[in-house]
């Protein structure tokens, strides 16, 4: 009899998880992008300024969504089905910078390499919240920063006249930002995400034609090899590699603070 009951609890067990298995493996892309879109609309408080993702992988195991299944749909959401179309990317990012606005203090990278600069036109790649430009506007630079998330220009926007600097704010991607020619003095790349596209169609040529001679390219994050690399394979005249480090780090930065990973910095220079 016993034995019995013991049989039947575990083939209830074994339904119950095959059925939790199998509806988690019955979500279409689209109803797992949707699902996140829904979160996103009323996303809950973060007092440990954990990482987007983290919180969302926490309300699908509260779901009862299997760990596995539920880190594989942040995965997507965070790759994939972001870069499907430019409307997911934007709300992407805009949830992201309404759950958490992102890091207070401007790169160090940035802080030691302009110590022995004169002020000069500098252009912030995808500025986030605007922590590096309102730093440089408060050096004498003239700032432009452009980003494709409202939400975090609106965050650049506060911090600007919190802290009585200016500089100039653009929405706009990448692909369609207007960079110039001979216009900046120091490029800087803080943790910027872009497609592999983007790396020949604006962050090759069109880039370093917006250089003045002796201006510099800053970066900092994941993007700086495959950007380091577009640049060197173009053999620029006036291309020459100041700086570069390849390094696991706890990544203070955009990371959650316990998080380790790789941390690329570099400083090409147009030299005159
Ligand atoms: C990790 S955050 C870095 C923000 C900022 N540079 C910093 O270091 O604080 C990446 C930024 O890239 C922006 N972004 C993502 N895709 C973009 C695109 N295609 N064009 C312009 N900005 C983009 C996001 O809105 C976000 O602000």
């Amino acid at each position: 009899m016993k034995r019995q009951m013991r049989k039947k609890t575990f083939l209830v067990l074994l339904a119950w998880l095959a059925l939790r298995g199998l509806s988690a493996a019955a979500q279409t892309p689209d109803q797992i992008w949707n699902h996140f879109v829904e979160w996103g609309r009323n996303p809950p408080a973060n007092p440990g300024n954990k990482s987007m993702m983290e919180l969302y992988v926490e309300q699908l195991l509260a779901e009862g969504v299997p760990k596995e299944e539920a880190e594989r749909r942040a995965k997507l959401i965070s790759g994939e089905l972001r870069q499907k179309s430019r409307a997911n990317n934007v709300l992407f990012w805009d949830t992201m910078f309404r759950i958490r606005s992102g890091p207070e203090r401007p790169l160090k990278l940035l802080a030691e390499t302009i110590r022995e600069l004169p002020p000069g036109r500098a252009l912030d790649v995808a500025m986030g919240n605007g922590r590096n430009a309102a730093f440089l506007a408060a050096q004498g630079w003239q700032v432009t920063g452009y980003d494709i998330s409202p939400e975090a220009l609106a965050i650049a926007r506060r911090r600007a006249a919190a802290l009585g600097v200016s500089y100039e704010i653009v929405l706009s991607d990448h692909r369609s930002f207007d960079f110039g020619r001979e216009r900046w003095d120091l490029v800087l790349f803080s943790y910027i995400v872009a497609d592999e596209a983007d790396l020949d169609l604006v962050f090759g040529k069109k880039l370093w034609d917006s250089l003045r001679p002796g201006a510099r390219v800053l970066c900092e994050g994941n993007f700086c090899e495959p950007l380091v690399r577009t640049l060197f394979s173009l053999t620029l005249p006036g291309f020459r590699l100041e700086r570069y480090s390849d390094r696991e780090e706890m990544r203070e930065d955009w990371g959650s603070g316990s998080v380790k990973g790789r941390v690329i910095r570099a400083v090409v220079r147009k030299e005159p």
